[in-house]
């Protein structure tokens, strides 16, 4: 069978030549257009790559259009409904859904490395008591690399899965006690005894003074989140992640680079962003000039968790957190006005034109935030737990990328539009500046 191809072909020049197609098992095919530049002397570009495929992966796989999530072929629903988070993690890392021993071993060995070096610890103290939880993270998770460095070899599979199990457990150690440095608390340990997401709880919320019991809802809303969260194709963290540890750098550094990417208010920050824009609104009285202000453009305000580049139809994470937040907030008997608010802006939003043309929904992050707040945690700290969520994504994207045979480093090019070529001129000859 002969290869599907596109043609190109050159107006200026009148050259054409043919590029494969290669066809993809869910979503689009793609063309391998990387011998553009040695048949044409052209680069593509398209610069926020909205259709550009950077890698081949076996992850997951999103429709857009069909509000699709799939995790190595399984529906987020279904995960989110019948699995845990640390049997999602596991699916990711290792490609297969666990036997129950196997799954107890995978357990054993992340609660394992849950401790964190005593070294790590001091690092905190060198943060001003308001730092944000954020750059507590994405600095101490760095700082792992300077632990595990010389002992890993990442072209062995064995050590790629080692690496792994420690992101995901020291995840959660690093975020719990950037929690208690923030509340000026002591270190809690973790508790080999804990679940994953109880073993956060415990490290996060008790303290010495009193004895701590777990609230099985609480427990139960967050692997749920995690689940949620815990990978989503080529978005902007990860595919950071992948850019960095193309060039063979140390794993650690590379999720790293993931958390920072992460931060921002139009990717992971966004759950924060939508707290302090429903403080903002205030009221569902101002709903309506705050939809007027999304839709000005000359007014910087956006719809924080609304709109997304892939989802041109409701993100199925959403369609889930929606109802997880009704169910939480119900459980715990939180009566709290910011969720009358959010559904009154979603409502209000779906309703009016400019959102309906633009295929503006709410996304992953626009309910997640009143689950968290629910569950006494500060709006600063959100991020941190889609953070910890993704971190099984983002190492299993690194797994799979070091894998790759295709795998070269990344090294994007440009467009050029700066100053023409032009000779050195001394300091008497410049102009008057
Ligand atoms: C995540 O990539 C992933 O998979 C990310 C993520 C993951 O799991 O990793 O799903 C997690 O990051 C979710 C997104 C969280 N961010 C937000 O909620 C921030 C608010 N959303 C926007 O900033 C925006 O929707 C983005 C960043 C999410 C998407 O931006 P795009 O794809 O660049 O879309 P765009 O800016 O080209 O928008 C198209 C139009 C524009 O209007 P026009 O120029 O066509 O007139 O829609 C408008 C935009 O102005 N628009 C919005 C809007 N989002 C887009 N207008 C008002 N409010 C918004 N939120």
């Amino acid at each position: 069978m002969t290869n599907k191809t596109v043609t190109i072909t050159d107006n200026v020049t009148g050259k054409s030549a043919d590029f494969t197609i290669r066809d993809s098992v869910h979503g689009p095919s793609v063309v391998e257009i990387g011998s553009l530049y040695k048949e044409f002397g052209y680069f593509t570009y398209d610069p926020a790559f909205t259709s550009t495929a950077s890698c081949q992966s076996k992850i997951t796989f999103i429709d857009g259009e069909k509000g699709i999530l799939l995790h190595r072929g399984y529906p987020i629903a279904q995960l989110a409904e019948r699995s845990s988070f640390l049997e999602v993690v596991y699916l990711l890392i290792h490609r297969v859904l666990p036997m129950k021993e196997s799954l107890e071993d995978f357990k054993r060995n992340i609660s394992k490395h849950m401790l964190l070096n005593q070294g790590i610890l001091n690092f905190f103290n060198g943060f001003h008591y308001d730092a944000h939880p954020m750059a507590m993270l994405t600095a101490v998770v760095g700082s792992l690399s300077a632990f595990y460095h010389d002992r890993i070899d990442i072209s062995d599979a064995f050590h790629r899965e080692q690496i792994a199990s420690r992101i995901v457990a020291k995840m959660v150690s690093i975020a719990a006690a950037a929690f208690k440095h923030m509340m000026g608390h002591p270190i809690v340990y973790p508790d080999s005894k804990l679940s994953y997401s109880g073993n956060l709880l415990n490290m996060m919320f008790s303290m010495p003074t009193e004895p701590y019991e777990i609230n099985p809802v609480a427990e139960k809303a967050l692997d749920q989140l995690f689940i949620l969260h815990a990978d989503h194709e080529q978005n902007a963290s990860t595919s950071t992640v992948r850019m960095a540890g193309s060039t063979g750098t140390n794993p650690f550094a590379a999720i790293a680079a993931g958390c920072a990417a992460l931060w921002g208010p139009a990717h992971g920050g966004a759950n924060e962003a939508v707290i302090n824009m429903l403080d903002e609104i205030g009221s569902v009285d101002n709903i309506a000039k705050y939809v007027e202000k999304a839709k000005n453009k000359d007014d910087p305000f956006r719809l924080m968790g609304f709109g997304h580049r892939v989802y041109k139809s409701y993100d199925p994470r959403a369609v889930i957190i929606r109802k997880t937040c009704h169910d939480v907030l119900e459980a715990l008997g939180v009566d709290d006005p910011k969720l009358e608010l959010a559904m009154r802006l979603e409502e209000i939003a779906l309703q009016d034109e400019y959102f309906i043309e633009r295929n503006l929904y709410p996304n992953v992050d626009f309910y997640s935030g009143l689950i968290y707040k629910a569950l006494n945690i500060p709006s600063s700290f959100f991020t941190v737990l889609f953070a910890i969520g993704r971190a099984p994504g983002w190492i299993a994207q690194w797994m799979e990328m070091i894998a790759d045979p295709d795998q070269r480093i990344a090294r994007p090019r440009q467009t050029y539009r700066g100053p023409e070529m032009r000779d050195y001129v001394e300091e008497f000859q410049r102009g008057s500046k």
